[in-house]
């Protein structure tokens, strides 16, 4: 059995304490290929696609183990098979960030083209461009990305978009370079400044991360080191939509309020009492939340992983919002039939959804059909009258980890079978 099953209840009540970053985590795992010896990860998640990424850096010689201490412990040999099998990269497309680190340490990667996604077609195009400015040459047989280069050398490269995996893979391939690379409209998400914190910590010379403009010096060598992950900050904002939805009143330790101002800023303007703690975040929602519009915008805009809980939020919300997705295409939008089974007013034309508030959502078998739009659905149930039955919730187990036991621990009634 795979789902989640949820019946609405009692109000939330009591402390989280959120994950580290799975979007960080499986970068900072990759990064370690640029560099021989022993890594120490703390506050990496006990995710499924933490597991995938785990398998692909196993199957090219990386020793990766978690330790007692829940610490992901990775020793990276001295020689690596710099491949990417299909089989894994079509089971996580984060896996196309092997490419950078394997090019600049190894001089050559063959990694699968991943494919399509329930968000359709998600191109590289940007990635492949930035690295064969460097010097890397690219050819394509069999589904397969063949690349090489000698060493990747320095240049100024200006991304058509702030694409979070094109900034990490030019950047990881930047920090063993010859000479400097400036990467211009570079993402801006915390995730890349914590990879350029564990670069940094490495031997690197990286500086600007954070901003639209990333300088790297490139060194000849790295070194193995220890580093804690920044906590999840999508994992934080589902729980403040688990209680806008819900009601009641929760702490969420660990979160971190100044990656997260935009989200706090919205949730705050629908009416959700939200305060920063000395350790993470408090929310209460005494009344019925208020809608608001939403456009999702690349870093510090509001991100496209929040959308769905938004809408779920908006469902139960007093007035009309129209929500507007800039990121992907229209197609993440597909729970938006789920929630609609669950009773809820939504218009969708081309990238926009309308969003009618109800009183109330009504309990009813839904599908999970990626990680944020299951745990969106997930939350939905909680303000949804009767049982709320989330299948396919092995999506939702790539990103939140114990997402029904964390759920339960606020006075939920969430269980995973
Ligand atoms: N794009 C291109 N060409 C490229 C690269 C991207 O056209 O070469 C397009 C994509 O097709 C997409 C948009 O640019 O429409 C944004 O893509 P981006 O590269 O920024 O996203 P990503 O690196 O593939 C990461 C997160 C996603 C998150 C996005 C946007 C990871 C593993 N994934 O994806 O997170 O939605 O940034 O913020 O970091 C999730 O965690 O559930 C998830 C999907």
């Amino acid at each position: 059995m795979d789902r989640f099953v949820v019946r609405a209840g009692a109000e939330l009540d009591g402390v989280v304490t959120v994950q580290g970053a799975k979007n960080s985590a499986l970068k900072l795992m990759a990064a370690t290929l640029l560099a021989e010896g022993e890594y120490t990860l703390r506050n990496v998640p006990r995710i499924a696609d933490v597991e995938i990424m785990a398998e692909l850096l196993r199957s090219m010689g990386v020793d990766v183990q978690w330790a007692d201490g829940g610490e992901l412990v990775l020793r990276r040999p001295a020689d690596c098979i710099p491949e990417a099998p299909y089989e894994l990269v079509e089971r996580m497309r984060a896996s196309i960030v092997v490419l950078g680190p394997l090019l600049a340490r190894f001089g050559r990667a063959r990694v699968a083209l991943p494919g399509g996604d329930d968000f359709g077609a998600r191109p590289i195009d940007m990635h492949l461009a930035g690295l064969a400015q460097m010097g890397a040459e690219f050819d394509f047989a069999h589904g397969v990305i063949d690349a090489r280069c000698s060493r990747l050398l320095g240049t100024r490269i200006v991304l058509e978009f702030p694409s979070v995996g094109a900034t990490e893979n030019i950047l990881m391939g930047a920090v063993l370079a010859k000479g400097t690379t400036v990467i211009d409209n570079a993402a801006r998400e915390p995730e890349i400044a914590d990879l350029a914190a564990f670069l940094n910590r490495m031997g690197a010379l990286v500086s600007g991360a954070g901003t639209s403009t990333i300088t790297v010096e490139g060194m000849p060598e790295l070194a193995a080191v220890e580093h804690t992950v920044i906590p999840d900050r999508v994992e934080a904002a589902t729980y403040l939509a688990a209680v806008g939805l819900a009601g009641g009143e929760i702490t969420i330790t660990g979160a971190r309020a100044d990656h997260m101002d935009m989200i706090i800023h919205k949730l705050g303007e629908m009416g959700l009492r939200i305060s920063s703690t000395a350790d993470g975040l408090w929310a209460c929602r005494t009344r019925r939340l208020r809608a608001a519009d939403v456009s999702t915008l690349p870093y510090p805009g509001v991100a496209t992983d929040y959308k769905p809980l938004l809408v779920a939020l908006l469902a139960i919300s007093d007035g009309v919002g129209i929500v507007t997705e800039n990121l992907y295409g229209a197609n993440r939008y597909t729970y938006v039939a789920e929630l609609q089974r669950m009773g809820a007013d939504i218009t969708v034309a081309d990238h926009h959804a309308v969003v009618r508030g109800s009183e109330r959502l009504s309990g009813a078998p839904v599908k999970a059909h990626d990680i944020r739009a299951g745990a969106a659905l997930v939350v939905a149930g909680l303000a949804a009258e009767g049982e709320t039955v989330v299948s396919e919730g092995h999506h939702i187990d790539r990103g939140y980890e114990d997402f029904a036991g964390k759920l339960r621990g606020l006075g939920a009634d969430v269980t995973r079978g």
